[in-house]
């Protein structure tokens, strides 16, 4: 089968690896037409322990290649990255739409009766400076409990998403929010809305679960049509990977419910 020719203008759109695609999915459901290029970079995956250098390195390095590829709007869809490296890509690139996404502390604290909220998250979005200001202007009417998952993304990596060990991974995590009795949880990592059964089993019924992705790509939808991209309908999404592209292919066909063509990045 000869691959096809990536849609010409795309809407740029990263994570460190398979995370980003639930953003990708809520991207694909509110601009069905657009093309979308998706860049995991499931070879240095997870981020969630590295440096914020080895971050920002990285999310520039791939931004580039997504920008070198006709990108016209560029969606950071991961917490990890938009913390550690979006002022500089939006630095970098003044006059590119840069959507990023963080934890929906805000809706969480809009949603919440108890005014106890849970928000599950890498180690490196909650030590972030700008996770410390975004703490800050929730003000004292919510108790916000943050719980890190180390090793959480890396295991929703692996692609199955209903194995002993993750299911005991997830417990470990949402004990510490069940003990603070919250109502609300917020998915502060794109990989955790994979698993949110999981986490809705563990924690019960009556709490709410939070995943921003249709507000990002409400907000991505919003900015692409003010952008002056050359009209397209693309039925297939082009997947990019630095990892191994027989494991994205089997993914993208379990997790996804279009058309996808994968392919290795040279990023
Ligand atoms: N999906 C990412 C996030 O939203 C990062 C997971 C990781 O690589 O540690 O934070």
């Amino acid at each position: 089968m000869t691959p096809e020719t990536p849609a010409a203008d795309p809407i740029g759109v990263f994570d460190s690896g398979l995370g980003g695609l639930s953003v990708l999915r809520a991207l694909r459901r509110q601009l069905p037409q657009a093309p979308l290029r998706y860049l995991a970079d499931s070879a240095n995956a997870p981020y969630g322990d590295r440096s914020e250098a080895f971050i920002v390195e990285r999310s520039q390095r791939i931004a580039q290649h997504l920008v070198a590829h006709g990108a016209k709007l560029l969606v950071v869809a991961c917490n990890t990255a938009t913390a550690a490296a979006v002022a500089s890509l939006r630095e970098r690139w003044p006059a590119l739409p840069i959507v990023g996404v963080e934890p929906g502390l805000k809706p969480a604290a809009t949603a919440t009766h108890s005014g106890r909220i849970g928000v599950l998250a890498t180690t490196g979005t909650l030590r972030s400076e700008k996770f410390r200001q975004l703490l800050a202007r929730q003000g004292d009417a919510v108790r916000i409990t943050a719980q890190p998952c180390p090793g959480l993304a890396d295991l929703i990596e692996r692609g199955a998403l209903d194995t002993p060990e993750l299911r005991a991974m997830v417990e470990r995590c949402c004990a510490p929010l069940r003990e603070a009795d919250v109502d609300t949880v917020v998915l502060g990592c794109t990989h955790y809305p994979f698993v949110q059964h999981l986490i809705a089993a563990a924690m019960g019924p009556q709490v709410l679960i939070i995943d921003t992705a249709d507000a990002v790509a409400r907000r991505a939808a919003q900015l692409w049509q003010a952008t002056e991209a050359a009209p397209a309908a693309a039925d297939v999404v082009t997947l990019e990977t630095t990892g191994d592209v027989e494991s994205l292919r089997r993914v993208a066909a379990s997790w996804l419910s279009f058309r996808c063509e994968v392919r290795a990045a040279d990023a």
